[in-house]
């Protein structure tokens, strides 16, 4: 097992470091005429769907269901048309509504599922078009779904998802710039802009892994923190919901994931000096509003680290921490922001001395209802 780790302590921390070369594999020739278009054969192969459809939904489970909610911004922001995310075990009891005019599509690492396999079956007899992502090749959802994309980011053990996670949301948005061509609801600048900046998401998260050190260092300042809160807003508030999630496996600490703005109604009670808020905050349209939910979590005694985007100085005035992140297209900015969150919650982990790569009471793939 040593040998498989490749010189890491653990897989968890192998699978973190290995996100550069899984992402150059997930979207390795998928972005074609020098980053104008993209092929993904699940889509090409079904353009009459893609075009027809009034309606895209969402399923998925735990960090899947994460991504999904990224794909769902995505989708609305490059396709223009509406989305929906469901729990696939709320789905699959909720009498959905659907037709052939609509399009599902699951997320699933491991596509053994049950909720998720049975969202897929219900979505079926109902008509709608299934679309899979999945990373392990011939698993159960993949030989369901009408169609799909694999993630293609080889093995995941650790059983806190990180490389999938980054392998779905790179998936997500090729998938959303390959339908929104198709529909004509993207224009071809923003499609080159994206694609190029997604072409060289490998080398962007080689850069961002560079805070480990640092992250190592925070680390044991908060180690012994009982809650925290991760707060984000528009792209990056499913991010804060996958921050606070890997906290919650590897560490067993209560984390909190919330949009930074819907904190006044409810967590800011909370806050004390006790209780940390890792702030998400790239230099993004939804930057000034996030400044004055940092100023919130100050003022009520709550320490901040915030992650910003590389050359922000003004937010160490503002915050106790900043973890600095590459400059992305805001649509990528849950990709680079996700690297300090999982390393984050990695060396809490460790800092315990928990089995970061066999958490208690958690199951790599849920099998059972
Ligand atoms: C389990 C795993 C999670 C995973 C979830 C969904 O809870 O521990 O890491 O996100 O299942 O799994 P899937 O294979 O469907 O993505």
């Amino acid at each position: 097992a040593q040998l498989e780790k490749g010189g890491y302590d653990t897989f968890m921390l192998k699978e973190i470091f290995e996100q550069p070369s899984t992402l150059r594999d997930c979207l390795r020739g998928r972005i074609v005429d020098n980053c104008r278009r993209v092929t993904l054969s699940g889509v090409d192969l079904n353009q009459e769907r893609f075009k027809s459809a009034e309606r895209i939904t969402l399923v998925a489970c735990g960090t899947s269901w994460h991504a999904a909610l990224i794909g769902k911004r995505l989708i609305q922001d490059f396709c223009k048309m509406p989305v929906e995310v469901e729990y696939a075990s709320e789905f699959r009891y909720g009498n959905p509504v659907l037709n052939e005019k609509d399009i599902v599509i699951s997320i699933s690492q491991s596509g053994e599922t049950a909720d998720t396999l049975a969202a897929i079956e219900l979505a079926k007899a109902k008509g709608a078009f299934v679309y899979g992502i999945c990373n392990v090749v011939g698993a159960s959802i993949p030989r369901t779904t009408d169609s799909g994309t694999y993630i293609h980011v080889g093995p995941e053990i650790g059983v806190a998802s990180t490389k999938a996670f980054t392998g779905q949301v790179t998936v997500l948005t090729l998938l959303a710039l390959s339908v929104g061509h198709l529909r004509g609801a993207i224009d071809d600048a923003t499609l080159h802009e994206v694609l190029s900046a997604l072409d060289k998401i490998p080398e962007t998260i080689e850069e961002a892994l560079k805070v480990d050190t640092e992250v190592k260092k925070l680390s044991r300042i908060f180690s012994y923190a009982h809650n925290f809160l991760y707060l984000g807003r528009g792209y990056n508030y499913p991010t804060a919901l996958e921050g606070a999630l890997k906290l919650k496996e590897i560490s067993y600490i209560h984390a909190e994931g919330y949009p930074a703005a819907e904190m006044k109604h409810g967590p800011i009670a909370l806050i004390d000096h006790d209780m940390p808020s890792v702030i998400i905050a790239p230099s993004d349209s939804l930057y000034d509003k996030i400044i004055s939910n940092v100023q919130q979590v100050k003022s009520r005694g709550g320490a901040v680290v915030a992650i910003v985007s590389k050359g922000n100085k003004a937010m160490n005035d503002i915050a106790d921490f900043c973890i600095e992140i590459p400059e992305v297209p805001e649509c990528l900015t849950p990709l680079v922001a996700s690297i300090p969150l999982q390393l984050l919650a990695y060396y809490i982990a460790v800092n315990k001395g928990k089995d970061v790569d066999q958490p208690r009471n958690l199951a790599k793939s849920v099998t059972v209802e």
